[in-house]
């Protein structure tokens, strides 16, 4: 199902002052399609995720959800429309008292599900987030990974043709994560889920998103193709959470050292470093020394980096940066000195 949101904007009044929460915004999410939104704390992310559903309701603008305008319908119809909408958060929001069986039957009851399939759909939903000895446990003693299963096995239940995540792995640790995210992905090919995933953390988008937004301060400042959009950041906090990922420090004395350039080249490819570092250190009469590298895979697709140190006759470095630039495949993202 697609999601489509016309010039939609959030303001809060809160004691005579006014908070812009979400400047006018227009965004498209196609069918099927998994899209992350990432920002810093207070960007708007959450507010952005809860107009999708009327959570909240937008100061302005639409909010198209399939055919239907989420916006013009009443109270009673879009309580309706949003069962098939399904949302998880950051802390599970489970009934931690009852049993992950009756946490599942609750939202079936609320959306008066045929009486008689509701033991069939509870257990259909716990063999498809892979909990199905876990049945009579009561949530208080489940995992964060456990909880949130539950979480997405309630966000499931009425068969919702969308899935908006709030940080749903946030309080999870890494390991959790990657499995977390690989239900989604699974979840998301098996059931053609639209889902929309927003998030702080760059290792998320890289993982899952096929398009992604950044966000920041109210507002989208870029957004594209989850690797062009790690292969080319444009805006300075895109640059920000991209070195996050590879995260070169330069070592303090090299920075200080004015006779060293220090060199960062991206690889759109795989195996292609060695083949062209080897060409370098024949090709060029400089030292080159290595200061670090590493390959990203962005969604499977491979992202490398290297970073090296060269010093030698400026007019050779300036060969060698011409060279990189005019590689196709290779790309220079910046160098120091
Ligand atoms: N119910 C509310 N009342 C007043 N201000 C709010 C409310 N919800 C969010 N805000 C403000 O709107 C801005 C965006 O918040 P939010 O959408 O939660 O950001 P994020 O999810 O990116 O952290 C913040 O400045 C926040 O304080
Ligand atoms: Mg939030």
């Amino acid at each position: 199902m697609s999601i489509q949101l016309d010039n939609v904007s959030k303001t809060y009044y809160l004691k005579g002052r006014t908070v812009e929460a979400l400047k006018p915004t227009s965004l498209s999410v196609q069918t099927g399609e998994i899209y992350g939104l990432i920002g810093y704390s207070g960007a708007g992310k959450s507010t952005l995720l809860r107009l999708i559903n009327l959570l909240e309701q937008p100061s302005s603008g639409t909010v198209t959800v399939g055919d239907d305008n989420l916006t013009e319908m009443s109270a009673k119809d879009l309580r309706i429309r949003r069962q098939k909408i399904g949302m998880i958060f950051q802390q599970f929001n489970l009934i931690e008292s009852k049993t992950v069986y009756e946490n599942i039957e609750f939202v079936l009851k609320a959306s008066k599900y045929d009486k008689k399939d509701v033991p069939a759909r509870i257990e259909e939903l716990l063999n498809l987030v892979g909990l199905n000895d876990k049945s009579n446990i009561s949530a208080s003693n489940l995992s964060g990974g456990q909880k949130q299963r539950v979480g997405i096995a309630r966000a499931l239940a009425n068969n919702p043709d969308i899935l908006l995540c709030d940080e749903a792995t946030s309080a999870l640790d890494p390991d959790t994560t990657k499995s977390i995210l690989n239900l989604l992905k699974s979840i998301n090919k098996s059931l053609g889920l639209t889902i929309v995933i927003i998030t702080h953390e760059m290792e998320v988008i890289k993982e899952i998103a096929d398009r992604v937004g950044v966000m920041s301060a109210g507002e989208i400042v870029e957004s594209g193709e989850t690797y062009e959009l790690f292969s080319h950041p444009k805006a300075e906090i895109t640059k920000d959470f991209v070195q996050e990922i590879y995260n070169f420090e330069v070592p303090e004395q090299i920075t200080e050292s004015s006779e060293n350039q220090i060199i960062t080249i991206q690889f759109l490819s795989e195996n292609a470093e060695e083949n062209y570092l080897n060409q370098l250190y024949r090709d060029f009469d400089l030292d080159i020394s290595i200061l670090n590298g590493r390959i990203e895979y962005i969604k499977d697709q491979p992202l490398g980096f290297l970073m090296f140190q060269v010093s030698g006759e400026t007019e050779e470095i300036s060969r060698l940066k011409t060279h990189i630039d005019e590689t196709n495949g290779i790309e220079r993202v910046g160098y120091i000195g």
